[in-house]
């Protein structure tokens, strides 16, 4: 299919791997007049879009003043007007953690039709790339997805998660923050188990990846590679605990024969 003049897609552009794409955001990428996007999705993935389009990035990070939703919203909307059509692409899924609420209220007050293409969330890529089941019938039957900072509110942030976590549930924390020690604190602080496998995945479905692992009582000690960044706590993550002390222990073992070899 190819995008609609006076259409606004907000269309999920996955973790940034290009393969994850879906074929309908390709299309849409390939045939829009516009392209609005975040600056978590990777040049490659902008480069699918049509040649002729005017590509803008509303992103945060782009060392040039931050463009406000407002803004984005304008754009959207003026474009339609202009009869063009519209990309707003948008990492991972666009109805997660993506401002999506109010894209498309400011669509709908403007009459602008608009449509949404889903992408691949951060979880599940994460969840891929580590071969790690996000449910499990033995251990995990939820999967909750939150946000550990709040744009709303950073004067008084809400507390990231309040009350007990059930046990058989696999938490996944978007936007965490840099501060493993103050997010296992209110972990524990809620009953969280000092045995809970945690994992800080960065950069998941990139060249980049990296994870760690630790139970939450070690958390704090992980070195988490850099944004974006992704945690995950479960009983579900267990075998990345394994993994994690496999590498351990065999660099252990690695040292005691290099001191032996001397
Ligand atoms: C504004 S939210 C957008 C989430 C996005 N809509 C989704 O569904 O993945 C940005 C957060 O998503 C997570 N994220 C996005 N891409 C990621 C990736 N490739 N690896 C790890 N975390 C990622 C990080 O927690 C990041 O701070």
């Amino acid at each position: 299919m190819s995008a609609q003049k006076g259409t606004v897609y907000l269309v999920g552009a996955g973790p940034g791997d290009p393969d994850l794409l879906t074929l309908k955001a390709a299309r849409l990428l390939a045939t829009a007049d516009v392209v609005l996007h975040d600056d978590l999705v990777p040049d490659a993935i902008v480069a699918m879009a049509n040649p002729q389009a005017l590509i803008t990035s509303v992103g945060k990070r782009c060392g040039r003043p931050r463009i406000t939703q407002a803004g984005i919203h304008e754009l959207m909307i003026d474009s339609a007007r202009r009869n063009l059509s519209v990309v707003r692409l948008k990492s991972g899924d666009p109805l997660v953690f993506g401002r999506a609420a109010e894209e498309l209220n400011a669509l709908t007050e403007a009459d602008i039709p608009a449509e949404v293409v889903p992408g691949v969330s951060a979880v599940f890529a994460a969840g891929a790339a580590l071969q790690l089941p996000l449910t499990d019938r033995r251990t995990a039957s939820k999967l909750i997805l939150i946000a550990g900072q709040h744009a709303a509110d950073k004067s008084a942030p809400p507390p990231m998660w309040n009350g007990p976590l059930p046990e058989d549930a696999t938490l996944a924390i978007y936007m965490p923050g840099r501060n493993l020690s103050a997010l296992a604190e209110e972990m524990h602080k809620n009953g969280v188990a000092a045995d809970m496998p945690c994992v800080a995945i960065s950069c998941a479905a990139t060249p980049r990846q990296r994870a760690d692992a630790a139970t939450l009582s070690h958390f704090s000690e992980l070195q988490p590679g850099p944004a974006p960044l992704l945690v995950l706590i479960g009983r579900a993550m267990q075998p990345m605990l394994r993994t994690a002390n496999d590498e351990a222990a065999h660099r252990a073992i690695a040292e005691v024969i290099s001191t032996l070899s001397l």
